[in-house]
């Protein structure tokens, strides 16, 4: 692919702000977050369980629970142009959840798939009715067209006998099935943004690599964008072409994907690549956990909120004052005052 970066972009966050008001206090499960993602892009999104990942993704969807909310930012999507409404670009975080505008960019042009696919179907529905149904629900075909076009994209997805797996229920699946059967559905309005939150957790490691290999041939069919949401580095070392680190609600490094791989600045990014598995590992390579854990949403630190788990702290600085992103390559900016 040439230089997809250069496209411009398709989704734009700017100073991003979720935050759940509760009597015990604020969580600012998304604190200031900043990025592009183009077409065809893979922007894989990293950080420990917490930190900010769904609620970003669910921000941009418009699917934050109560009493979560966007308090401050802009979120803009270039709209597609086969939707009728012109590429126009709209700032998300400016619509109401359930306007009409909401609902058709949601699952139509920006679609979500997750860990755990049985919560994403109806039990008591076969599979290939609710496909049918979101279909019909954003395109005006009939229910026989529909089912064809279900049974197509079943297909495509890597469904053997689709023909007959339409008329079964999630739970008749196995996991990898109902993977494949939830990004059909994701698949079947074809969207420009796909967000996958942990689409592969849940999954066996043989399944796993199935699940990723076909998100990266349907990309390549339909150009579509991914933000993919991981805790996972080695999903993120195969798949993205760039990638935001998160911690605590805020992006602390983004750049390509060598960058982050082979020059990684912030501490906190050299920290998560120290604790996973090399992908080509020596037998006995020693992983080194991360010190300390993720503090409670409602003691989040001073200043940098990684500084006290961070073995390069300095006394004064780290917990006064927040630093902010800066560059440090082509494309690769970091959050740390060991580089200001
Ligand atoms: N419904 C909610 N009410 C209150 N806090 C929430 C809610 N959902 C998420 N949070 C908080 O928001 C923060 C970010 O959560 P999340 O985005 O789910 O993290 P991640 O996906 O990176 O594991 C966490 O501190 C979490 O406890
Ligand atoms: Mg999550």
């Amino acid at each position: 692919m040439t230089a997809p970066t250069a496209a411009a972009p398709l989704l734009s966050v700017r100073n991003l702000k979720t935050y759940f008001a509760q009597d015990e206090g604020t969580v600012r499960a998304v604190d200031g977050v900043s990025f592009d993602l183009s077409p065809g892009v893979t922007l894989g999104v990293v950080g420990e369980s917490g930190c900010g990942k769904s609620i970003t993704a669910r921000s941009i969807l418009r699917i934050v629970d109560r009493p979560g909310r966007i308090v401050e930012g802009e979120i803009h999507f270039r709209r597609s142009a086969s939707n009728g409404a012109g590429a126009d670009v709209v700032d998300l975080a400016k619509l109401e959840p359930n306007s009409a505008e909401m609902r058709a960019i949601r699952g139509a042009e920006i679609a979500l798939i997750f860990q755990e696919p049985m919560s994403s179907f109806s039990p008591v529905h076969s599979i290939g009715n609710q496909i049918i149904e979101a279909i019909r629900l954003h395109q005006p075909v009939g229910r026989r067209e529909a089912r064809e076009k279900t049974i197509e994209i079943l297909r495509r997805v890597g469904v053997s006998t689709p023909e007959q797996r339409v008329d079964q229920l999630a739970n008749q699946l196995s996991g990898g099935l109902r993977q494949r059967a939830m990004i059909a559905m994701a698949l079947s309005c074809q969207p420009t943004l796909l967000i996958a939150d942990e689409p592969t957790t849940a999954l066996d490691v043989t399944t796993q690599t199935q699940i990723l290999e076909l998100m990266r041939q349907l990309q390549q069919e339909d150009g579509m964008a991914i933000m993919l949401i991981t805790h996972d580095l080695g999903v993120v070392a195969e798949m993205a072409t760039d990638v935001v680190v998160m911690y605590l609600g805020r992006v602390v490094e983004q750049g390509p994907v060598d960058a982050i791989f082979h020059e990684p600045r912030h501490p906190y990014t050299r920290a998560l690549l120290r604790s996973i598995p090399r992908i080509r590992a020596r037998a006995r390579e020693r992983l080194t956990p991360i010190a300390g854990a993720v503090p409670h949403p409602y003691d989040r630190p001073s200043g940098c909120p990684f500084h006290p788990r961070c073995a390069e702290f300095m006394a004064g600085r780290c917990d006064r004052q927040a630093p902010t992103l800066r560059p440090v390559g082509d494309r690769h900016a970091v959050s740390c005052f060991l580089y200001e």
